[in-house]
């Protein structure tokens, strides 16, 4: 199974990036599986039910959230009733959504986790043996599973892919908007990034016009980030070619799209 991800959708500028990039990239990786972290696909803040629907269209398969799950209220609305949209496992049992889910794609069943850290970050529910745990009912149906810990720093998140390693197919790291070039199997043919990087505007400051940005770091004065409507696209994915019968990733490739790093077919 050939599996692509695309690190944090930012606003328009990343969904455009994703309905401008992603049919080629499908096509020169022979993706078999798309996931996506939509936690900012809505101007930097959650996700609607059209957005989700968009991306579906798009040909996403199952969208990934983080810390910014709930800035939508519409969210409510539908994430019980979707096996496309998952929300981190370890958020409180009495929250909307679950963290897991199994699609089968090309006869071919996956496992997708959503899990989410908690350095820097609100104090849910202990993650790494959550993880385990999920992993070993998602092992009753599929050896494939595909991990997203949407979590702030490289420690925690090299962490759970070493505790993971040989039990996930890939461990994925997500929300600091900034890909890492640490990609890797691990032993037991782990699949591993410490983060994929963000999808959206290229030249601010992790998708936030930079100079309200700049204006907060220099005088610490509230000020409201936004997310701008044009200008230049970035797109990062993480590619995973993955053994069916044993749910080992035998190969990965970090995805960089940008005016410095264009397209390559
Ligand atoms: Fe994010
Ligand atoms: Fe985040």
């Amino acid at each position: 199974m050939k599996v692509l991800f695309i690190g944090d959708i930012v606003g328009d500028l990343g969904i455009d990036a994703v309905e401008k990039y992603l049919p080629r990239l499908k096509k020169k990786y022979q993706i078999d599986v798309v996931i996506a972290n939509g936690e900012n696909a809505a101007k930097g803040r959650g996700i609607t039910k059209r957005i989700y629907q968009d991306l579906l269209m798009m040909g996403v398969d199952v969208i990934t959230m983080g810390n910014h799950t709930w800035d939508q209220r519409e969210i409510y609305d539908f994430i019980d009733d979707t096996d496309y949209l998952i929300r981190p496992a370890n958020f409180s049992k009495e929250a909307p959504g679950k963290g897991m889910t199994t699609i089968t794609k090309n006869g071919q069943a996956i496992s997708v986790i959503n899990l989410h850290g908690r350095v820097f970050l609100p104090a849910h529910d202990e993650p790494f043996a959550m993880a385990e745990e999920l992993i070993a009912e998602a092992k009753k149906q599929s050896p494939i599973v595909f991990v997203d810990f949407h979590a702030e720093t490289t420690s925690e998140k090299i962490a759970l892919g070493w505790h993971l390693a040989g039990q996930a197919s890939v461990v994925v790291g997500t929300h600091t908007h900034v890909q890492t070039a640490d990609e890797r199997i691990l032993p037991g043919g782990t699949a591993y990034i410490s983060d994929v990087g963000m999808t959206g505007p290229y030249d601010e400051v992790l998708g936030m016009k930079k100079e309200s940005v700049i204006y907060r770091f220099k005088t610490n004065m509230p000020v409201r980030f936004e997310v701008p409507e044009r200008g230049a696209e970035v797109l990062s994915a993480f590619f995973v070619e993955i053994d069916d019968k044993n749910g080992q990733a035998t190969h990965c490739e970090r995805i960089l799209i940008n005016k410095d790093h264009p397209f390559k077919g």
